[in-house]
């Protein structure tokens, strides 16, 4: 029997790119529901790039700073999207808000990955807000995109319990290794049918591996 044929998939980078190295590796395993297509940075000089590079994979910059403003950049990515037949894209530190226009062209098929628990933390310094607020627990979530900032429907979370002593660095290095194994089990997920949007919710179609939605 054939297999289905998987999900195309570009990941949107501004840095490093390690959730994304997380996902490409993944996408290596022949079951994997997704296939990682291509790879686009605002920022040229991303490192991102360079480590999809090496994966073989299309890696490009589309720099924003070329374009006189958001919308006309939002468009080049769309055309750098709908060129390589993208069924699905995900944000991986990707420091660029999108406008409406964009986030409404990919409804239902942009997820993201966030450093905290939302709808607590949204924005930067999530690390830092985390120990402001005296949480005991903090992570990640991915979630769906929609126009509003860090909103829109949780696929899945993971958690980290915040210890005394830590520091933002302390906290983002624990969280980091939460977010690389939470995104490829989302999108997995996703790409496979098992977390699916209904209105504005996210349904699982059953109950996710121990460890993947919430690890202490
Ligand atoms: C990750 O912690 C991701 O959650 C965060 O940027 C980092 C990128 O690391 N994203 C945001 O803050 C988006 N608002 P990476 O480049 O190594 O994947």
């Amino acid at each position: 029997m054939a297999s289905p044929r998987k999900i195309r998939v570009a990941v949107l980078i501004s840095g490093r790119g390690s959730n994304m190295v997380a996902l490409i590796e993944a996408a290596k395993d022949p079951a994997y529901p997704a296939e990682i297509v291509l790879v686009l940075s605002n920022r040229p000089d991303a490192a991102g790039l360079g480590r999809a590079a090496e994966a073989g994979i299309p890696a490009r910059a589309v720099d924003h700073r070329a374009f006189p403003d958001r919308a006309s950049f939002d468009a080049a990515l769309d055309a750098e999207l709908r060129a390589a037949d993208v069924d699905l894209v995900c944000l991986a530190g990707f420091m660029r808000i999108f406008t409406p226009a964009f986030v409404a062209g990919w409804a239902g098929r942009m997820l993201n990955i966030h450093p905290s628990l939302l709808p607590l933390f949204k924005g930067t310094h999530t690390h830092a807000q985390a120990l402001e607020a005296g949480v005991r627990l903090h992570g990640c979530t991915v979630h769906f995109v929609v126009p509003e900032l860090d909103a829109g429907p949780i696929v899945a979370q993971a958690a980290i319990p915040v210890r005394e002593g830590d520091d933002p660095d302390s906290l983002a290095d624990r969280v980091i290794v939460q977010e690389r194994r939470l995104y490829p089990a989302v999108l997995a997920m996703v790409a496979g049918g098992r977390a699916r949007l209904e209105g504005d919710r996210v349904v699982i179609a059953d109950t996710a591996p121990e460890g993947v939605l919430f690890s202490v």
